[in-house]
């Protein structure tokens, strides 16, 4: 799939911008702080109705605006789809980002605080896994807001000071609940990194020159256990969690292993090994999500290529070269990309800077 055009009103710093990129690679460049961010960030909200930056809706309007409207055509095949979204107050005061989204709509957006999901902790991983494990199973979210929310409860009553009789009648029903639900999470987050893993095994190496990569779910729930199992577990650890006062098992403490060469890249990588990682992972998010889905879904690549050697840099553009509709922000003038569009933003404007496709560069 790919956008065809969209059209911003008072979003970030864009008073009003309409822009038509290519289908394939659209290089974005221009100096600091002139919006090829902001850009990839309305790309995405337009498409999934979210964006990848932390930060609330209301940070979205243009200052001193009540809203930003985003409009936009999706095409995948001979089918377009019309998209609109507001970002503006609900009734009841709050911001929110409105409109109707669209069931094949994917975006894959990559930026170098994703070196997190290799260095930083288990959180990030799960958070990256999980949103992956979202494109490609739609019942995966809600199963796992769910299983989230009985996790409050549960915490709650673990809190709650009651003796032991007391909270063994109240939380039993709990578990058994908290069981099922984590099942689910853990069975799927299971496939999708057996789907990641796969990938980025092949993928890495390419874009590195070597390395022998493997990725594994870590947790202390044994793959294929029943629901009794689980529960078993959790009784076995109650006087434990009622001391801390949470949960101590099921998939919100899981983990992913990142190995390279049989080191453990989450601790032992070099940093541009972690960078380049983060990076494969996301990529190799593609060909799973395009099996899922039927279609490729849109790369946003922000600043990518910065800090990669130039050969890896060459790899990674050679890649994304025949990986659909994709935009990579880069601060560079000239790479060696033969197949794309160029654009350049500056001050809240898009302007094609050589018309011509196929033109090359370097
Ligand atoms: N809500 C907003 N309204 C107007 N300008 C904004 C808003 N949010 C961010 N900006 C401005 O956008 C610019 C940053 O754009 P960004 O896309 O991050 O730049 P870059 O081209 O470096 O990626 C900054 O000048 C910032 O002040
Ligand atoms: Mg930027």
């Amino acid at each position: 799939m790919h956008i065809q055009w969209i059209h911003l009103s008072d979003f970030r710093n864009f008073r009003t911008l309409s822009y038509s990129p290519a289908a394939a690679l659209n290089v974005v460049t221009g100096p600091n702080a002139q919006g090829k961010t902001n850009l990839l960030e309305a790309l995405a909200l337009l498409l999934v109705g979210r964006s990848f930056r932390a930060g609330k809706p209301v940070d979205l309007p243009r200052w001193g605006t009540e809203g930003a409207t985003l409009a936009g055509q999706l095409c995948r095949g001979d089918v377009t789809r019309e998209m609109r979204r507001r970002v503006g107050r609900r009734q009841d005061g709050g911001w929110a980002v409105l409109g109707e989204g669209c069931a094949w709509a994917r975006a894959i957006p990559f930026s170098w605080q994703d070196v997190g999901v290799v260095a930083g902790g288990p959180q990030a991983r799960r958070n990256f896994l999980d949103g992956f494990a979202g494109k490609i199973f739609p019942a995966h979210l809600p199963g796992l807001a769910r299983y989230r929310k009985l996790l409050a409860r549960r915490n709650h009553l673990l809190q709650s000071g009651l003796d032991q009789a007391a909270l063994q009648a109240r939380i039993e029903p709990w578990d058994q609940q908290m069981a099922s639900e984590g099942l689910d999470v853990l069975d799927r987050r299971r496939r999708a990194v057996a789907e990641l893993a796969a990938e980025v095994a092949r993928l890495y190496p390419a874009l590195a020159g070597s390395g022998a990569v493997r990725l594994e779910y870590e947790s202390s729930l044994d793959a294929g256990i029943s629901a009794e199992r689980f529960v078993e577990e959790l009784r076995a650890r109650r006087q434990d969690e009622v001391r801390r006062g949470q949960t101590l098992v099921g998939p919100h403490r899981d983990d992913v292993l990142i190995e390279m060469d049989g080191r453990d890249m989450r601790s032992f990588g070099s940093r541009g090994q972690q960078r380049l990682m983060a990076l494969a992972l996301r990529l190799a998010e593609v060909g799973p999500v395009e099996r899922a889905v039927g279609s490729q879904p849109v790369l946003l690549l922000d600043d990518a290529l910065s800090e990669l050697d130039p050969e890896v840099q060459g790899n990674v553009l050679r890649h994304v070269e025949g990986s659909g509709q994709v935009f990579l922000t880069t601060a560079e003038r000239r790479l060696p990309a033969r197949q794309s569009a160029w654009w350049v933003v500056r001050g809240g404007h898009v302007r094609d800077l050589r018309p011509q496709l196929g033109q090359g560069a370097a």
